[in-house]
């Protein structure tokens, strides 16, 4: 078999970039290691940047999210018994939209069903071969039989734990990487959310986050140590530790109700460079992950979504190699700057195990500047929104 893109992993960024580049008439097969099913049923955060908004609308897929999406003109902050909102309307005329990623990736399977674009599920076993020569090829099993794929490019777009990025070799990749000391205990519960916009908590028992995904469900997080388990945590001790966490004003109004999810996700900012190798590009999670504080996960993807598929239809279009040629350096600048947000806002809004005084001091200081000095506020804003392309 031949193509001109393989495209492996079917996740947001695997088919986004299949939908931007058959709108070019620009032919690609997928290969996802899982079913449909499974890649839907994954819970995800739910903030759209602008700019991954208007690359949905770009792609032809933003009919279901223009309609059933919530615009956030702002968010807000606690801290001890202050609540504030960072307003991005007022402060850079700018803002984000509520709608999960489950959802975006459900419209782009439906898009891809649409345009018959080929997608193999169950791939096993997918090996990148000679992506350092002109001729890459791609093999892979289904039920046991093996296939081939001759190809003019590659999109690695297989996550954190695919093998495109393994298939970079050691000399080449250099990795950079921070784990932080907890994770985030997460629901999905079939309530009202507490608040119309979300709530980033600050307070001495740790970090909660209260989201939403419409007006019958929400999503709330709390920080916990990464030795805890989801069985340790019945749906009263999570709902008490989430009120234990806010503004009483706050507190007090949360809906309680059983979840419908319930999972421990571990924090952690990751990158690797370069983002190509010969015929290979990575893209999304496959080389770069954040922790969610800020919700920089999907939208970076988004943004080497943009740069790949604008470089490849250079390519293509006009034999030029240009873009292909600087892919690397210009996702890498923006993805450091999203890292950079995330380590921050993560390093401001949680409680680490071996903070001395004088850091809760730094932590609080900064905080108020964040709650006082508009500027501070501005390129929280800026960042929230999302960076220019
Ligand atoms: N072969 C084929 N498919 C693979 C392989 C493999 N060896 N390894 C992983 N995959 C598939 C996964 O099953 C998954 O469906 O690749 C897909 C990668 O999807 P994501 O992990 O969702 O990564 P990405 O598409 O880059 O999405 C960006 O933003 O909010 C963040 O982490 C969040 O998923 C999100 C990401
Ligand atoms: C979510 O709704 O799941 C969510 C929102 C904002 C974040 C992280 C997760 O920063």
């Amino acid at each position: 078999m031949r193509t001109q893109v393989v495209i492996v992993g079917g996740g947001p960024s695997g088919l986004l970039l299949g939908q931007l580049l058959a709108l070019k008439g620009i032919e690609t097969v997928i290969l996802e290691r899982k079913t449909r099913d499974y890649v839907l049923s994954r819970i995800r955060a739910g903030i759209l940047e602008t700019g991954l908004v208007n690359l949905m609308r770009k792609a032809g897929v933003a009919e279901r999210m223009d309609r059933e999406c919530i615009v956030h003109d702002g968010t807000y902050i606690s801290y001890e018994n202050e609540l504030f909102s960072i307003n991005f309307k007022e402060l850079i005329d700018q803002s984000v939209v509520v709608y999960g990623q489950t959802e975006v990736t459900r419209d782009l399977y439906d898009a891809r069903d649409q345009i018959g674009a080929k997608t193999v599920f169950e791939a096993e076993g997918v090996q990148i071969l000679d992506a350092d020569s002109n001729a890459p090829l791609v093999t892979y099993c289904v039920n046991g039989v093996q296939y081939t794929i001759a190809c003019d490019f590659i999109a690695g777009c297989d996550g954190f734990r695919g093998v495109s990025r393994k298939t970079i070799p050691e000399t080449v990749r250099q990795e950079f990487e921070k784990v932080f000391p907890f994770g985030w205990l997460g629901i999905l519960s079939e309530t009202p959310p507490v608040h119309d916009e979300l709530i980033y908590a600050n307070s001495e028992r740790g970090f909660a986050l209260c989201s939403l995904r419409n007006e019958n469900l929400s999503r709330y997080y709390v920080q916990c140590p990464l030795t805890d388990t989801v069985e340790g945590w019945s749906d009263d001790a999570f709902w008490d530790e989430l009120r234990s966490r806010l503004p009483q004003s706050i507190a007090e109004k949360i809906v309680t109700g059983p979840s419908i999810e319930k999972s421990i996700a571990p924090l952690r900012s990751f990158v690797s460079e370069p983002m190509r190798w010969g015929r290979l590009f990575l893209c999304g999670d496959a080389a770069h992950i954040v922790p969610p504080t800020g919700a920089k996960g999907l939208n970076t993807a988004a943004s080497d979504v943009h740069y790949l598929s604008e470089a490849l239809i250079q390519y293509y279009e006009h034999s030029d190699e240009q873009g292909i040629d600087s892919y690397s350096e210009m996702a890498l600048a923006r993805v450091w700057k999203a890292e950079r947000f995330s380590w921050a806002t993560t390093n401001l809004l949680h409680r680490f195990p071996d903070q001395s005084g004088f850091d809760l001091k730094m932590q609080r200081a900064e905080i108020e500047s964040l709650h006082h000095n508009k500027a501070a506020q501005k390129w929280f804003a800026q960042n929230y929104v999302g960076l220019p392309y």
